[in-house]
């Protein structure tokens, strides 16, 4: 173990250091050196990680052991796995609010240095779309917000948000090894059942976007009542698809590495390199027989799929390809 104070929170390291050492001890002498401070204090964190949830068996002269993590979202344990570490990435883990993207909202008009996420155990009053409700009990799924002072021109919105639900669905892919499908332009789904949402949202300043919230709800774990009865046949999670349990921490931590990467990606214009395969990819609509309802219309046809700026195509049975900048879009049945 290297020797002299280290730059990550105190809980952080010792975290660090029990779990590389697993499932051996490690003495607090050996933690306080690495800390640079005394026994007591070392023994004062242990008792903060034990608030959390982190349960250690702790041996005279031998030390402590980790012996169990909480399976609840604990900031402490998201930062922990982040072995990424592409950047800082403040984080707060909160046990209640009404939206995490007004909590991320209020954050930032307040002057929080961004970028930072607010991740919520529940929400009271979760958002989607069309200022519609999101479901947000307390049983185990994923309530997000990132915020960010991009500079950006209020015109790329659409794109980041397409760009940012198809970097998810990848990363999706890659950690449940189960591919999401993509239906423009915000809903990630499993076999037509909706799994998660995004929800963008920006304050716009002299024609610019100067604060922008991108919220993300994913179904995680199946709620142990079941589905509420408006959810039952569409609503799923990734643990119910994949019928295997995922830790949720794990994946908050792997979100926020693919998160932040992929804004960056937006704001220097790399992501255009890749964003049009990646989309391809996971669009569940494109050459299907599609209906667009907006506040006006609802016209039908067959799904093209996206245009450079994110607008959603369709070819009507006149031989006319329709551009929409948004809408409903729901999957209709081939004709016979
Ligand atoms: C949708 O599908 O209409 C978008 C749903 C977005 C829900 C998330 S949950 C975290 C964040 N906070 C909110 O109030 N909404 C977003």
């Amino acid at each position: 173990m290297k020797k002299g104070p280290a730059s990550a929170p105190p809980e952080m390291v010792i975290l660090a250091e029990l779990s590389a050492a697993d499932p051996a001890f490690v003495s607090g002498s050996a933690l306080a050196l690495k800390l640079g401070i005394s026994r007591v204090a070392v023994w004062q964190y242990m008792e903060k990680l034990r608030e959390q949830g982190f349960t250690f068996e702790a041996v005279r002269a031998r030390g402590y052991r980790l012996l169990t993590r909480p399976e609840w979202l604990s900031a402490t344990l998201i930062q922990s796995y982040r072995r990424d570490r592409v950047g800082a990435f403040p984080l707060e883990v909160l046990a209640e609010i009404d939206s995490t993207n007004d909590e991320a909202a209020r954050q930032l008009a307040a002057g929080k240095e961004a970028p930072f996420a607010i991740i919520a155990q529940r929400q009271t009053k979760g958002r989607g779309r069309f200022g519609r409700h999101w479901h947000s009990e307390s049983n185990g799924n994923l309530y997000a917000s990132f915020a960010f002072r991009p500079c950006l021109e209020p015109a790329r919105m659409q794109m980041f948000t397409l760009w940012m639900g198809a970097s998810i669905c990848d990363l999706i892919a890659s950690f449940c090894r189960t591919s999401p499908g993509l239906k423009w332009p915000n809903d990630l789904l499993f076999d037509g059942r909706k799994a998660g949402g995004m929800l963008t949202e920006a304050r716009i300043d002299a024609d610019q976007i100067r604060d922008l919230v991108f919220g993300l709800g994913l179904n995680v774990m199946a709620p142990p009542g079941g589905w509420p009865a408006e959810l039952a046949d569409r609503a799923v999670s990734l643990s119910e698809h994949t019928r295997q349990p995922v830790d949720l921490n794990k994946l908050t931590a792997a979100l926020i590495g693919r998160v932040r990467q992929s804004y960056e990606r937006f704001v220097d214009g790399s992501y255009k390199a890749t964003f049009a395969d990646l989309w391809n990819c996971y669009d569940v609509l494109r050459n299907r027989p599609v209906a667009v309802l907006t506040h006006n219309q609802r016209v039908a046809g067959i799904a093209l799929g996206i245009d450079d700026e994110g607008s959603f195509l369709v070819r009507t049975p006149n031989g006319r390809t329709e551009r929409f900048r948004a809408g409903e879009v729901t999957l209709e049945k081939p004709p016979r």
